[in-house]
């Protein structure tokens, strides 16, 4: 869908925001890319999208080159920015067919009502938008980017100061979308949301793009688990016999806890062999997947 070629962006202060940056969008994916603010996330999607230009690189969606053929390239994107940009004054209704127009394209009530029913906007097409609540208001920037039927939606930090009920339902207007057809990318500081939505995860840093990976294959290559072993009988100290390396006591000596890579040699055969050896029994167990936060943070700090 988007094939982004040794980009890179300096701007007129020389600041340099985009280092060489090389991704492949897949068509029907969720993509987020995340990163601390300042990596060059909005640089980035304002770059494919034609707002900034970059310093050096090719960029194409759906083929198109953004630069030699940015009508056709900007004819596929829907951009839901950063910031609220909304005319107060005007409804939900007008909002929708200025939007398309200014797309180039032809009144379509039709689209519109499709649009807004999808987003539970239906019945608030005739507010003006100073009346609507903040979630409303978000979801009113989907919709209004949505007039251009794109084949690619980008959400720049959608949930940014958003409470939790109303990031929850951002979440799931995104699901949808995808669930429809649409590419989504989506930037984001929030791992927890990336890692709940996305299939392939893009971290940039300081202009540079980190690493590019499945998700699920992330948080596997990455991921470490925790064993919690419930004992049937505290123990004051671990047994000699069962001091291999990961595995500790917790301080009031009630579970065992042992940390370790997943995969083939987890270790957990030789250190439930031990505890047999060494007499303990326990009398239930429970394993904890580490999360894609602590994954992230190691990789931002070996860089
Ligand atoms: N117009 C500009 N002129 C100079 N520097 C800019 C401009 N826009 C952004 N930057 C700088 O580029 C870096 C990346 O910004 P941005 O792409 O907005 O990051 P993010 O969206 O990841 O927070 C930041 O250090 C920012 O200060
Ligand atoms: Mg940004």
């Amino acid at each position: 869908m988007i094939e982004i070629t040794n980009i890179t962006k300096t701007y007129a202060s020389g600041f340099t925001a985009l280092r060489d940056v090389n991704l492949t969008i897949k068509k029907g994916e969720i993509f987020a890319l995340l990163g601390p603010n300042g990596a060059g996330k909005t640089t980035l999607i304002s770059a494919i999208c034609g707002l900034v230009e970059p310093s050096g690189g090719t960029i194409t969606v759906g083929g198109f080159d953004t630069k030699k053929e940015y009508r056709q390239a900007r004819s596929l994107i829907g951009l839901v920015p950063q910031e609220l940009f909304l005319e107060i004054f005007e409804t939900v209704w007008s909002t929708m067919t200025y939007a398309r127009g200014f797309y180039g394209k032809k009144d379509d009530p039709e689209l519109y009502e499709q649009i807004l029913r999808d987003l539970s906007l239906w019945d608030k097409k005739d507010e003006k938008i100073q009346a609507l609540s903040g979630g409303m208001k978000r979801r009113v920037l989907i919709a209004r980017a949505l007039t251009n039927e794109p084949a690619v939606l980008f959400l720049d930090e959608p949930t940014a100061g958003v409470d939790v009920e109303l990031r929850r339902e951002m979440l799931d207007v995104v699901k949808d979308l995808q669930k429809r057809g649409t590419t989504v990318i989506l930037t984001t500081h929030y791992i927890e949301e990336a890692e709940e939505l996305a299939d392939r995860i893009g971290i940039i840093s300081a202009g540079e793009i980190k690493l590019v990976e499945d998700k699920d294959a992330l948080m596997k290559r990455m991921g470490h688990k925790t064993l919690s072993l419930n004992l049937v009988q505290n123990l004051e100290k671990l047994p000699v016999g069962v001091q291999q390396e990961g595995v500790a006591l917790s301080p009031d000596g009630s579970q065992i806890h042992y940390s370790y890579k997943t995969g083939a040699n987890s270790g957990i055969t030789t250190l439930l062999s031990s505890l047999k050896e060494a007499g303990v029994a326990f009398e239930d167990l429970d394993t904890e997947q580490s999360s894609l936060e602590e994954i992230f943070v190691t990789l931002i700090n070996q860089k």
